[in-house]
């Protein structure tokens, strides 16, 4: 079981404690994004259960969410970032990736991916790049999925 981090700033909390996740909160948000608008809440559930989480918190409110998909050896895939629209532009992705980054069981990792249409330049500050090898890559996608 990973180390279960809380660190505070500004009033706001950043915790991997999976039992603070507030599931509607998680599911209204992935509704209106665009890379997770038909994904079931069975599905939501289950791959919260699987992942290492970082929700941020105001009070008991939860405003934010990463998710990584990891084996806290050599590989950690970030994904499901969203900050609440009231609680942008004050720095919460900027303080999620540098949480992220320092946690203790994601040391020496050889390798992080993300994918992002449009804030690309939120992650390039921490170090992610274009894929370097992309003639390499193969996905697997299965659009039908929820
Ligand atoms: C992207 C998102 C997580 C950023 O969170 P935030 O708390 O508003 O970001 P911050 O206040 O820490 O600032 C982010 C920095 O990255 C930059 N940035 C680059 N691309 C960005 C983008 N698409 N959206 C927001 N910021 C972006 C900002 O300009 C800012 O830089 P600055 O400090 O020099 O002004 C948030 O806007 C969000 O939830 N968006 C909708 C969901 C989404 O697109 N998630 C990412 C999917 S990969």
């Amino acid at each position: 079981m990973p180390h279960i981090l809380e660190v505070h700033r500004d009033g706001l909390t950043i915790s991997t404690d999976p039992h603070r996740l507030d599931l509607d909160t998680i599911c209204d948000f992935l509704a209106q994004s665009y890379w997770a608008q038909t994904r079931s809440r069975r599905t939501i559930q289950r791959s919260l259960r699987h992942s290492l989480v970082f929700g941020v918190y105001d009070q008991e409110r939860q405003v934010a969410l990463a998710r990584l998909v990891t084996d806290f050896a050599t590989f950690a895939w970030l994904c499901d970032v969203f900050v609440h629209p009231d609680y942008r532009g004050r720095g919460i992705g900027k303080w999620l990736m540098e949480t992220i980054q320092a946690h203790p069981n994601l040391q020496g990792l050889k390798r992080w991916v993300l994918v992002s249409r449009d804030a690309r330049g939120l992650y390039s500050r921490y170090g992610f790049t274009s894929l370097q090898t992309p003639k390499r890559w193969m996905e697997k996608f299965n659009p039908d999925a929820t």
